[in-house]
This record gives C-alpha cells, structure tokens and sequence, in this order.
C-alpha cells in the first residue's frame, strides 16, 4: 500500500556558522527522532555528531543518510534534504534546491543578514521556493527585532511577515508572542537544551508579572507590524513576495515546534511540475523522478556511486523497470535505497517528495529523469558561472586510466566543471569552479579514491561567457581569451579579467557571449 500521508520536503539554508546542524539535530528531537540530543556526550561533541549526519545517525540509531533525514511529525512525512555549508559549493546548494518545495533560511540574530543568506535568498527567488525566515540565536544578545525585519525588507526585497514576535529582548529570550492566536508561548530552559523545552501557552491576562514588561514591549511592536501590513498572506507566500518569519533559539530548542508547525501548515507539498517540453506531471500520474545528487566514495570498503533523485510524480515501488529520459534506456531500479531505516537499506517505496538513493547508477547524471509512462524530462539544474580554473594533469603517467576514470566521475557528479578543446587535448583538462575548495575536494579525491594523484596549474581566467560553435571559431586567437567545452555540449570563453569580455563583446558584436548566473559569494 502506498503510503498516502501527507509530505513536507524542504532544505535549511544559512550562512555558515547560523546553526544549521544545531537547528537540524534540534528538528530531529522535536519529531521524536532522537531522544536526547547530545545528552549522551555533552556540548562538546553534539556539534561533531550533528555535524555529519552519518555519524548522527550511528550514534543514536536514527534514519539518516548523507542526503536525507526522513521523519513523520503530525502524521505527514517530513524530508529534510541537507545542503552543504560552505560558500565553495554553492553550485551544490543550488542542486538540492531543485529538489525542495521550501526552505528554511536560518539568520543569526546577533549577525543580521550575511553574504551567504543574500546570495542564498537569491538563488530561491530564481527558482521560485518559498522561504520561511528563522531569527536563531535569540538567546544571546543581537540586533533588535525591528531592525532584523528591516534588513530583510530593503536588502532582499521580500516582506517579512512575522508569525512569531520574540518576548524579551535578544539574550534575554522568554518566548515568544504567536501573532497568529495572540497567545504567550513561554519557555523553560534545559540543561544545556538537551531535551525538548517544555513550553506553556497562555492568552495575554495570564501573562505573569516577572514577564510583564516584556510581554508589553512585544504586543506594542506586534500593532506596529499589525499596521503595516506584515502579516501573514498565505498566497503572497508561495508567491515569493513574502517570507514568515519566526524567533528560535536552535540551541536551547526554543521555538523549533512552531517551526515544524509551520512547515506543515504554511509550507507547499509537493504539486505538478512542468517538464522542459512544457507537458506536466502532476504527483497522481506515473512515477518520474529526478536526480538532483550524484555522489561516491561514501564508504571506502567499495566503490559505491549513489545517485539520489526526488521522486516528483507517482509511486516508486522498487524493482521497477523505468526509463533514464536522456537516452531512452530502460533502467533497473532494484538497487533502489531508502535514505531512512537504517537496518533495512533497500526501499520499498516511496512518493512524490520523497528522496530515493541509486546504488551503482552509472547512467544517471545530474538533472537527469527517470519515469514510467510518456516521456518526461525535468529542466536541467542551470550551472553557475565558474571563477576559477586550473589545468590538471596526472602526477604520474603510467596512471592516466585512472586519471581519466576519476576526472570523469567527479565531472558526472559536478564536483567541477570540465574543459576541453582540441588544443589542450585530454592529457589536462581544464577544471572551473566557483569556489577554490571544490579544487581541493578533487585533489584529495583523485589521490585517495581513484589512486591518481594530479597537478592542478591555476589559469589567469577569472571570467566565462557561454558562446557556441561559430564563437569558437571567431575568437580564436583573440588576446586574453581561450574557448573550451564542457562536457554538456557548451562552449564557454574565458577572459582574464571582465574588461576583456566586455570588450571582445564589442569588438565582435555578432557572437554570442552570455554571461551565466553568478555563484560566488
Ligand atoms: P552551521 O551548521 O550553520 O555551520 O552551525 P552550527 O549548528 O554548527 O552552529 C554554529 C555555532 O553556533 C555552534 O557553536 C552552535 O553551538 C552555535 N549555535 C547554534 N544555534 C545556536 C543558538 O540558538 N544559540 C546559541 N547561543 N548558539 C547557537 P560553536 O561554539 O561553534 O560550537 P559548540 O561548542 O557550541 O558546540
């Protein structure tokens, strides 16, 4: 029987730093996932093991994977897809947002909004998710709540629209206002926020004198915002003008039941999704996936490839025959996983919403789709505009198979973007990226998972426009410029600097030379 309970599939974002592993180990908790976050190990190692979920979940026996973290809170199913934490791999980010129906963008409350919130706000608005905004850190002092909506009002141009009002300034965090209802939902600490916080709600007359004060202070900017116009429109909200926002504390796992609530209440579940020719699924009709993951080296006792794809329309039941879209070959999906249940690694089913890993998918890519029935094809993850770039070549040459064999996979699963052209030859491929750490994940990978370690040579290039075949042509030779092809077909030219862009863009009005979406921070 499939399982028809509701699902909530969404991604934390945030600068580094703002809490998203403390908010994710805190979410965990509060659905009844672990019992006692880092009561076991104290403060100390919470952070390491919330850090890596893998860990996480060999510790207190929970369904995690790398991917995933899977729970049922108020019978509907909650998929939270994890994103990686460093600026470098935004490009990643940017992947799983693909497979996500909102976001959570965490704010350090003490920080305001960081260059990575900017930038990760702007990636939703792209690609149109809705994002529920969370002051964290509201038990240490900050800016003032006012000030908070503020910011994110003129810097990101979307409407905050508070659904809860902190009662006691930040460091000084009591509980909080819920504006919805007019209730006073009080906290009480725990030692070191190890538990879930008992919380006590109660309507304004029961308010307690020691909170008095606060509580006034709360409902008076309450009016104010009541006044102009930052309550909550549900429409407005999916339609990316507004963002809910709430005060927590992840830490002290204050105000993290309000969040879940809101996810279930306010968040969009999964719906109809258009594929690139225009024809829609809707999540009824037949099984189509979408791979927004491709990863290996996860378990060093064997080669393991993993793509992890969202299921956006029908059940999945494993064994199934399916078709990989791009080439129109079947695809066997008995090595189907589920990113939940830890003893049991196969999954037996799943739905539109849910992640679903392919061991050993050598076929799948990145932004491919797998379905049964008529052909479907999801749009591609568009790439970001590379700002880095070095020449790898082998260390040693008697080792170029394997050489070939690793730039390959870490090409497939996106960790860089790979250059060619017929001048270079594939002795050394050129490597873009838009961060320097994705560098480093290919050295170290290369060295240790493909047994081939490699030279990287940084290029001047610090700019690429997206050209095609008669670009190619036309700017060869042109100063300060070099034309490559990544292995998706594109041709990107690369300028030392923007200036030279901008003028080979003058000087040869007739090629294309786009520019591609910013990633960098
Ligand atoms: P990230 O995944 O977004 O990078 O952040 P992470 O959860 O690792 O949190 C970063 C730091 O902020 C950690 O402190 C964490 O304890 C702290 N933190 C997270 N949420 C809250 C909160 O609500 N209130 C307060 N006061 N601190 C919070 P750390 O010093 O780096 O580690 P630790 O020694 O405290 O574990």
């Amino acid at each position: 029987m499939p399982d028809k309970r509701p699902r909530r599939t969404f991604a934390v974002i945030s600068h580094p730093d703002a809490g998203k592993s403390t908010l994710t180990e805190a979410l965990a908790l509060h659905a009844r996932v672990i019992t006692e976050a880092g009561a076991v190990h104290g403060k100390g190692d919470r952070r390491a093991t919330v850090s890596d979920w893998m860990a996480m979940e060999k510790a207190r026996g929970i369904s995690i994977t790398s991917a995933a973290l899977q729970f049922v809170y108020r019978d509907h199913v909650v998929n939270l897809v994890d994103t990686p934490g460093h600026s470098d791999f935004s490009e990643d980010t940017y992947r799983v947002l693909s497979a996500v129906d909102s976001a959570v963008m965490l704010v350090d409350a003490g920080k305001g909004l960081e260059p990575q919130t900017l930038k990760l706000f702007k990636v939703c608005a792209l690609r149109g998710i809705p994002v529920i905004t969370v002051i964290n850190k509201w038990d240490r002092p900050g800016l003032s709540p006012l000030a908070l909506m503020d910011e994110i009002e003129r810097q990101i141009k979307l409407r905050p629209t508070p659904l809860t009002w902190p009662v006691g300034e930040a460091g000084d965090f009591r509980g909080v206002l819920d504006r919805r209802t007019g209730e006073f939902v009080k906290y009480t600490r725990t030692a070191g926020g190890a538990t879930r916080a008992p919380e006590r709600r109660m309507s304004a007359d029961e308010v307690e004198d020691v909170d008095a004060e606060a509580w006034a202070a709360a409902m008076d900017e309450h009016e104010l915002l009541g006044l102009d116009d930052a309550d909550h429109d549900q429409k407005r909200f999916l339609a990316g003008e507004t963002t809910p926002v709430m005060f927590a504390s992840a830490l002290q796992n204050f105000g993290v039941a309000q969040l879940l609530d809101l996810l279930l209440d306010l968040a969009p579940a999964p719906s109809a999704t258009a594929g690139v020719d225009g024809s829609v699924r809707e999540v009824e009709d037949d099984f189509s996936a979408f791979v927004f993951k491709v990863q290996s080296g996860m378990n060093s006792s064997h080669r393991d490839r993993m793509a992890y794809a969202r299921v956006v329309s029908g059940t999945f039941e494993r064994g199934m025959i399916v078709t990989h879209a791009s080439t129109g070959r079947p695809f066997a999906t008995k090595y189907a996983q589920s990113l939940f249940g830890r003893e049991t690694s196969a999954v037996e089913e799943a739905s539109p919403g849910d992640i679903i890993g392919f061991v050993n998918a050598q076929a799948l890519r990145v932004g491919d789709t797998v379905h049964l029935g008529d052909k479907i094809e999801y749009p591609p993850v568009p790439s970001f505009a590379p700002e880095h770039f070095m020449t790898a070549t082998a260390r040693d040459i008697g080792r170029y198979k394997q050489f070939r064999r690793g730039i390959e996979q870490l090409d497939q699963e996106g960790v860089v973007q790979v250059l060619r052209s017929d001048l270079r030859g594939d002795q050394s491929p050129v490597l873009a990226a838009v961060g320097p750490l994705q560098f480093e994940v290919v050295e170290e990978r290369m060295t240790h998972e493909f047994n081939s370690p490699i030279r990287l040579t940084r290029l001047d290039y610090q700019v690429a426009r997206r050209t095609d075949a008669d670009g190619a042509q036309e700017l060869r030779g042109a100063r300060g410029c070099e034309v490559l092809q990544r292995t998706d077909g594109t041709y990107l030219a690369l300028f030392i600097d923007k200036w030279r862009a901008n003028n080979a863009a003058r000087e040869h009005p007739d090629v294309l030379l786009e520019e591609l979406p910013a990633g960098g921070a």
